[in-house]
C-alpha cells in the first residue's frame, strides 16, 4: 500500500517518527512543569515564613544535624495532610511557610513511628531523654531503635558557625550576634539535649490554632 501524504505539522508527523515523539514530549511535560513549578518560587505563601516561625536557634540547628545523622527522617514524617484523620491525630495541617528555613527539608515520606511535625511540647524533656535511650522504657511496644550514644556525646560546637554562615548564603537571616554566640550556646550540652531542644519547637507556632485562623494563614 503506498504511503498517503501529509503536511508535516500534523499528528501523523509524531505517529510515525518516534525521535518527534520523544522530543514534543519532552517539550509539553517541560510547559507543565514549569506552568507548575515558577509560580511558587513568587508565592508569599511558600516563600515567607508562617507567623511564628524563625531561623533554628543554634542549639535547636544542632539538633536537626543530629536528626538528620541519625536517620529519623526515615521512619517519621514532619507533613500533616489536610485529611481529617491526620488533623484531628496531629493537629493543624502543615504549610509551605513553615518549612522556609529547612535546607533540606525533613517532611519524609515514610511513617513507621508517628508524624513529629507538632510533637513540640507534647512531652516533657524527661521524657524525650528516657524515651531516645531507650523507647521500650515509656512504650513497651515500641519499635523505635535505642539511641544511648546521644546522652553521652557532646553537641559538636565546632562546626556550627560555619554551618550558620552557610544557611545565611541561602537566605536564613542570621545575625553576626547568633553565629558569634552559637558555639557558646553548645557549650555543656549533649547531642540529646540538641535533638531535644530541636524536636520541642517543632509545630508549636501552629499547634494551638483555631480552625479559621489555620485557613487564614
Ligand atoms: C525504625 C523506625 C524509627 C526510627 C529510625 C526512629 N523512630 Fe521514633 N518512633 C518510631 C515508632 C514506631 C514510634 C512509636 C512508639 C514510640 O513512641 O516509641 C516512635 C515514636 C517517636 C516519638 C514520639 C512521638 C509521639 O507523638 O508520640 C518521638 C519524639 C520520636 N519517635 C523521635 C525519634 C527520633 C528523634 C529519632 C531519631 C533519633 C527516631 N524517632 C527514630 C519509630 C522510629
Amino acid at each position: 500500500m503506498a504511503e498517503q501524504k501529509h503536511p508535516f505539522f500534523s499528528h501523523a508527523t509524531l505517529e510515525r517518527n518516534v525521535g518527534w515523539l520523544i522530543a514534543a514530549t519532552i517539550f509539553v511535560v517541560a510547559i507543565a512543569g514549569l506552568v507548575q513549578i515558577v509560580p511558587l518560587f513568587f508565592q508569599h505563601s511558600t516563600t515567607e515564613p508562617s507567623p511564628g516561625i524563625q531561623p533554628y536557634s543554634a542549639l535547636r540547628l544542632a539538633g536537626r544535624d543530629i536528626y538528620q545523622r541519625e536517620g529519623c527522617v526515615g521512619c517519621h514524617s514532619q507533613q500533616i495532610r489536610t485529611l481529617r484523620s491526620e488533623v484531628e491525630r496531629y493537629g493543624p495541617y502543615s504549610v509551605a511557610g513553615e518549612s522556609v528555613y529547612d535546607h533540606p527539608f525533613l517532611w519524609g515520606s515514610k511513617r513507621t513511628g508517628p508524624d513529629l511535625a507538632r510533637v513540640g511540647g507534647r512531652y516533657s524533656d524527661a521524657w524525650h531523654q528516657v524515651h531516645l535511650n531507650n523507647p521500650r522504657s515509656v512504650v513497651p511496644e515500641s519499635n523505635m531503635p535505642s539511641y544511648p550514644w546521644l546522652a553521652a556525646n557532646k553537641a559538636d560546637k565546632e562546626t556550627i558557625q560555619a554551618h550558620m554562615q552557610a544557611l545565611r548564603k541561602l537566605g536564613v537571616p542570621y545575625s553576626d550576634d547568633d553565629i558569634n554566640n552559637a558555639s557558646k550556646e553548645l557549650e555543656n550540652k549533649t547531642e540529646a539535649d540538641a535533638l531535644i531542644a530541636y524536636l520541642q519547637g517543632l509545630g508549636i507556632n501552629r499547634r494551638y490554632m483555631k480552625i479559621d485562623e489555620i485557613n487564614s494563614n
